[in-house]
């Protein structure tokens, strides 16, 4: 029997999640939507819950037609909770996380989101749905209403609604995908790890040999491309040494748990395989020509400033990077819109949705003419 599995994901990489979907095999695509994708698996197992650029990844448990606007709609959602089989879906999400509680343990939750203009709110929604998942399972629903947050350990539903049609989807792992167990330490305008797994996708890694994120804050663009360039070398710099150090310790974090996950089996992840360092990045300590590929997330001067030579000059930054890249070496870059800086071509550029912002995506390919505007 096919399962049909929704991957949620950031607006703007829907397809990046649906190629990593079809490269890992894990399914066939049969839909992208608006931070959706879906696709039907045959036998739906733990690789699912390896899928690095999505924010997480659902179970359909129903689909729903004629979902208007007027409270009628919650009736509709209710009753179409009421048929469906919430035991037997919650098994199978406890048998591929390999939960230690069952379907008994725990309650339930559920969260709610809608485009569009409607005369109920997200809660209506939640509550309508959530009281008849949780009945049959003997387990006690936990409303979200009134800024309620629902205890860990609870099985986490998700209803959207699109035009008049709801989705009601159990959530496959405990916790959302996007929150990776290695972020034991975050820093102000880190980047969310889905986002940094597409960067390190678009970047073609399989071919890098020298990989350098030059404002590497808490480390999560090397920390995800190790997973794609694990023979790669790979290197962070950051101005301040206390991001260094978070990142050090995020990247042992990983590393362990990469061991962990192995289980003997495959290549030991060892600690120091990503290279990290105090560094400006107006002076990049690298001689010329010595890198294939940067990822970056440079400093926008809104959650985190330039700081150091980029202070005064946030252009050295592009400079310094042409300096150290390869001729035909990438760049690929999440910035606040799109340009291209001198001595650079555009390879691809893909707009974001991303915590009520709008930044890019921004694929640049090192030309042979000089890095400055002059
Ligand atoms: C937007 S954050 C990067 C976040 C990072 N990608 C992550 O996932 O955590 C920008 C980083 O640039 C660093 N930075 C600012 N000025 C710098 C400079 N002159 N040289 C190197 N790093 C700098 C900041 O310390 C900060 O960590």
């Amino acid at each position: 029997m096919h399962t049909l599995a929704v991957a949620r994901a950031v607006r703007g990489i829907e397809p990046l999640v649906a190629a990593e979907i079809r490269r890992a095999g894990l399914g066939v695509v049969r839909g992208v939507r608006h931070r959706e994708v879906w696709f039907e698996t045959a036998d739906p197992g733990p690789e699912l819950l390896g899928l690095r650029t999505a924010d997480d990844v659902l179970l359909v448990a129903a689909v729903v037609e004629g979902i208007g606007r007027d409270r009628e709609a919650l009736g509709r959602l209710s009753g179409a909770a009421r048929e469906l089989d919430a035991e037997s879906l919650t098994k199978l999400a406890h048998q591929i996380t390999d939960r230690p509680h069952g379907v008994r343990g725990g309650g339930v939750e559920v969260s709610a989101s809608f485009v569009g203009r409607r005369n109920y709110s997200r809660f209506d929604i939640e509550d309508a749905v959530g009281a008849e998942l949780a009945r049959p399972l003997g387990l006690p629903y936990h409303s979200r209403r009134d800024g309620r947050v629902p205890p860990e350990g609870s099985t986490a539903w998700r209803v959207t609604v699109e035009d008049e049609q709801a989705v009601i989807a159990l959530r496959v792992p405990a916790r959302p995908l996007h929150r990776r167990p290695y972020k034991t330490q975050s820093i102000p305008g880190t980047l969310h790890p889905p986002v940094a797994a597409a960067m390190a996708g678009l970047a073609r890694l399989d071919r890098a040999r020298t990989v350098l994120d030059p404002c590497c804050g808490a480390g999560t663009t090397l920390i995800e491309a190790r997973a794609l360039a694990p023979h790669a070398r790979l290197i962070g710099f950051d101005h301040d040494p206390h991001n260094v150090h978070v990142s050090t310790a995020n990247a042992n974090r990983a590393a362990a748990d990469a061991n962990a996950n192995a289980n003997g089996n495959g290549a030991r992840v060892t600690a120091d395989a990503i290279a990290w360092g105090v560094a400006d990045a107006g002076r990049i300590p690298l001689p010329d020509g010595s890198v294939d590929r940067v990822l970056v997330n440079p400093p926008w001067d809104r959650q985190v400033a330039p700081s150091g030579r980029l202070r005064r000059d946030p252009g050295r930054l592009w400079r310094e990077i042409h300096r150290v890249l390869a001729v035909g070496g990438t760049v690929v870059a999440l910035v606040p819109e799109a340009w291209r800086p001198p001595g650079f071509g555009v390879d691809r550029v893909i707009h974001l949705t991303l915590s009520g912002r709008h930044p890019v995506v921004t694929v640049l390919r090192r030309s042979a003419g000089r890095g400055r505007a002059d």
